[in-house]
């Protein structure tokens, strides 16, 4: 194995979870977030129901699953953040893949803080039932005085305050460290989330309508399948639910100890956050079901099923109607605040550990350095008057056209060109207990960059000719297309700038040789570093 490029040979000892337990919390805590709880359901119902459940299924298992694994195998065996693990594996042109990954979850962090910091209002609106009878006359007009699309630079300061509160709790978790700071901060939160949120969906349940609500969600449209578009769906879903190809799972495998057990802990993340993505379609529906009930509607008829307009729109609307309104609003923000942020932090280490790792910065230099600069940029453009039609725009293309890229481009990358997937299946089974066999390569190699890199150019296609919900073509080619160029445009700055830290060889595993593969397991070297 030849570019085992970067690495001291003195380095300061790397950070660590103080267990297994503490990963798997902060793992789940990760893919636990806003898209779990205000995507999902929307997402599901508008693709076929029940029947999106297959696509759904069929993602996780063979991309989800597998992509997760590449991630760990990565962040594990090359210990390092994405640019220094993807560097280490295959020299500069993979350190740039690491790099638009960064670029990606720094995108990602502006506008995921300021979701955060409406639920986080919306937490403390629920009490009072602030948005009176007209919660989306309150959401467009008095919460964030949304103005047509352009750029404005009028703060909201309704949202300026909790979205700056938002950001200092970050940077002090960030600041904390892996174990002290995000560590703590899931095994905190992730359990207060479950309990809410169950709370929440047994009390869902037991409301009138419930039934109404389950059976739309569940009745599955079969002909739904022949459209691709569905099947495209359920493929980005599970990314971005996994917290897949954007350089999370490679940043948080790196901090395992050397001694750690990979897949087994990954299918447990896996299948607990597809759980508790159903369990949110499910609390979600039967809440919408008693909604169609009291308008006397079907659940179909109903507007404001999905992301913004469900969770800000749509549900303070039922929280009105419902005895016991204020508590279940404050359980649905509540719960929405705390898995956005346990996901937040994950996004953010990202970046800061990227950043580190190359400029030799302290942790603290670090958060402050991108956390602040990423503060003012969110506070810029989604604490203003335009912030909800940015967010739209931006989230669209960042997830479906920078995630689903990165994925292609790592498959392609990783096991195409440099034909490292024997050596990172030797990886995961020389650690770990549940083994993985070719069809794990078949996967990561043939079937994910085939049918991803074809979602992707269907995707791209439609953007270019169709555009995206009616928003001028300018406003496109500057909030959409102009971040993937940002995005772009930055992972190649950063790669060109020199390595202020982490040049030397890294010879932390035993060289990889192909007579290793199947058979044995090579002793692990060393203790744990
Ligand atoms: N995995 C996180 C979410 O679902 C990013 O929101």
């Amino acid at each position: 194995m030849a570019t085992h490029e970067g690495a001291p040979a003195a380095a300061p000892a790397r950070e660590q979870w103080s267990g297994q337990v503490g990963f798997i919390l902060s793992a789940i805590g990760s893919a636990v977030g806003l898209g779990n709880i205000w995507r999902f359901p929307g997402v599901a119902y508008e693709n076929g129901g029940g029947a999106f459940l297959i696509p759904y299924i069929v993602a996780l298992l063979s991309a989800g699953i597998p992509i997760l694994f590449l991630d760990y195998a990565i962040g594990h065996r090359f210990r390092g953040s994405a640019p220094l693990s993807l560097r280490r594996l295959g020299g500069r042109p993979l350190e740039a893949l690491g790099w638009f990954q960064v670029a990606i979850a720094f995108v990602i962090s502006l506008y995921y803080t300021a979701v955060i910091a409406w639920a986080l209002s919306y937490f403390i609106f629920s009490f009072d039932l602030r948005w009176g009878d007209d919660p989306a006359g309150f959401l467009q007009g008095d919460y964030l005085q949304v103005s047509d699309p352009g750029v404005s630079l009028q703060f909201v300061p309704g949202v300026l305050i909790p979205l700056a509160l938002v950001w200092i709790a970050t940077l002090l978790v960030l600041g904390a460290g892996v174990a002290k700071g995000l560590e703590r901060a899931n095994v905190i939160f992730l359990p207060l989330l479950v309990v809410g949120f169950l709370v929440l969906v047994v009390r869902a349940l037991f409301l009138e309508g419930a039934d109404v609500g389950l059976n739309a969600l569940f009745t599955p449209d079969f002909a739904a399948l022949a459209d691709p578009n569905v099947w495209i769906a359920a493929y980005s879903q599970i990314f971005f639910s996994l917290s897949i190809a954007f350089g999370i799972m490679i940043t948080y495998a790196s901090y395992r100890r050397r001694r750690a057990n990979l897949t087994a802990p990954g299918l447990v993340v896996a299948f607990a956050n597809s759980s508790f993505e159903i369990l949110a379609g499910i609390g979600v529906f039967a809440t919408l079901g008693f909604f169609a009930v009291q308008q006397g509607v079907a659940v179909g008829e109903l507007e404001g099923l999905t992301g913004v307009g469900l969770s800000f729109v749509t549900f303070p609307a039922i929280v009105s109607q419902m005895p016991g309104g204020p508590l279940f609003g404050a359980l649905f923000f509540g719960s929405l605040t705390l898995a956005g942020f346990t996901s937040l932090i994950s996004v953010l280490q990202v970046v800061s550990a990227g950043v580190q790792e190359k400029f030799g910065l302290s942790r603290w230099q670090a958060t402050l350095g991108i956390g602040g600069t990423a503060a003012i940029l969110s506070v810029l453009l989604f604490s203003t008057t335009t912030g909800l039609l940015a967010l739209d725009v931006v989230d669209n293309w960042a997830n479906n056209v920078g995630i689903v890229g990165s994925a292609v481009l790592t498959t392609i990358l990783v096991i195409w060109v440099l034909r490292k997937g024997p050596e990172l299946q030797h990886h995961l089974n020389t650690v770990s207990t549940f083994r993985v066999g070719r069809v794990w390569i078949v996967l990561v190699g043939g079937l994910v960059p085939v049918l991803l890199g074809y979602m992707l150019l269907s995707r791209i296609i439609t953007l270019l000719v169709e555009g995206y919900a009616g928003y001028p073509t300018s406003y496109l080619g500057v909030f959409g297309w102009g971040t993937i160029g940002l995005i772009v445009v930055a992972a190649a700055v950063l790669t060109v700038l020199p390595w202020r830290a982490n040049r030397e060889p890294f010879t932390a595993w035993p060289p990889y040789s192909a007579r290793s593969t199947s058979s044995s397991r090579t002793p692990l070297q060393g203790g744990r570093r």
